[in-house]
Parts: structure tokens; sequence; C-alpha cells
């Protein structure tokens, strides 16, 4: 996979690689009008005709879903027949990053990371929608050290190729209903 950095990809300017996942890769973006930061997720799949629909009516669910501790997703694109989302920059990084494997974290901050994402997924979850892969990596830290969850409802868009949820954290999440296709706003905030 050839990395994209210094190319356009709709109106952002992907200025570098900000990390790699299993199926796709994600460069903090400059809006070339505005000067404001995104994350660009380019996913590695190419979708067909009939996938760009799917792909679509995704992220259209899931930039609807409106709360404190998610990722808000701003905008998609398909370059090519490549797809690509435009999400809120988090720019504390991942609480995987921050707590390496085998470390040991005191109380306070874990029943404050519980509660954010719980928070998150309660809200996802009154909407139908699931989110599939919940895991270290998925929680982003925003500007004021606040939980991000990231990566709802990705893994639907990416199934049909090459992604499989991590079973080790999506299994516990996964057994909630279905998702919605309303495209209705879902604001929890
Ligand atoms: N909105 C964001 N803001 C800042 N950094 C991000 C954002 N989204 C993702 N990243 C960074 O990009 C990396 C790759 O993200 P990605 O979602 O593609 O993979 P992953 O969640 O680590 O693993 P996988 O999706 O394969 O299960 C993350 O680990 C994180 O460091
Ligand atoms: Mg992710």
């Amino acid at each position: 996979m050839t990395h994209r950095a210094g190319q356009q990809l709709g109106n952002y300017r992907l200025t570098h690689l900000l990390g790699e996942g299993g199926f796709a890769e994600v460069y903090l973006g400059e809006h070339l009008h505005l000067g404001t930061q995104a994350a660009i997720k380019v996913l590695h799949t190419q979708l067909t005709s009939d996938d760009i629909e799917s792909f679509r009516a995704e992220a259209r669910t899931i930039a609807h879903l409106i709360h404190p501790h998610i990722v808000r997703v701003l905008e998609f694109g398909v370059e090519g027949k490549t797809p690509y989302l435009v999400m809120d920059y988090a720019s504390g990084g991942t609480l995987r990053k921050l707590h390496p494997k085998g470390t040991r974290i005191p109380l306070a901050p874990v029943v404050s990371y519980v509660k954010q994402v719980a928070d998150a997924l309660q809200c996802a979850h009154d909407e139908k929608l699931i989110h599939r892969d919940v895991k270290p990596e998925n929680m982003l830290l925003g500007r004021r050290n606040e939980v991000l969850l990231s990566d709802f409802g990705i893994a639907l868009v990416a199934q049909s190729s090459r992604y499989q949820s991590t079973p080790r954290y999506g299994r516990d999440d996964r057994v909630y209903g279905s998702r919605t296709n309303s495209g209705q706003a879902a604001s929890c905030q």
C-alpha cells in the first residue's frame, strides 16, 4: 500500500500518516480553504458500485451519531474506488499508546474511562447501532483528555472484503441489537 502523505483527498491535503490498522490508513489532513485539521481514514478496500451505496448509507448513519465521547464523522468520499472518511482529529492519541500492554492503570482513571465509553455505547445502543470493535486502539483522547470512541460501524463497511473485528474486545458489544439506517440525527449530548 502506497502512503498518501502529500496527496489531496476531497478538500483535504494529507500531511502525514497518523497510524495504520488492519484495514485502513489514517492521516492528519488540513482543509485546503479553512486550514482546519481532521483525521482522514483511507480504507484499503476497493469498492464495487454496489458497495459504494452501502458505504454511503453506513457513513450517513454514523455521521448522525453525535455525542461528547464519540469521534464525529464529518465527511466521506470515494476516490476512484477507494473510500475514505473525514473525522475529528483526536490530538491525544489512543488509550493503547498511553497505556502500553502490560502496564497497570490506577483505579480512578479506569473508572473514568469506563464511564465515558459506557455513555458513548449507551447512546449508540439507544439508536440500535453496535460498535463491533471496542478496544483501547479505538479509544482516542481529545484536547481536554476526554475519551472519544471511534470506528462505529466501520466494520460493516469493510467486512465484505478483508476486515474482521477484533474478537477479544468486540464480542460483548456485538450481542446487542442491529443497527439503524434511519439517517436521523442521534444526538445524545
Ligand atoms: N480520529 C483520529 N484522530 C487521531 N488519530 C487517529 C484517529 N483515528 C485513528 N487514529 C490513529 O490511527 C491509528 C490507526 O487507526 P485504525 O482505526 O485504522 O486502526 P486500529 O483501530 O488501530 O486497528 P483496526 O482498525 O485494524 O482494528 C490509530 O491507532 C490511531 O493512532
Ligand atoms: Mg480504529
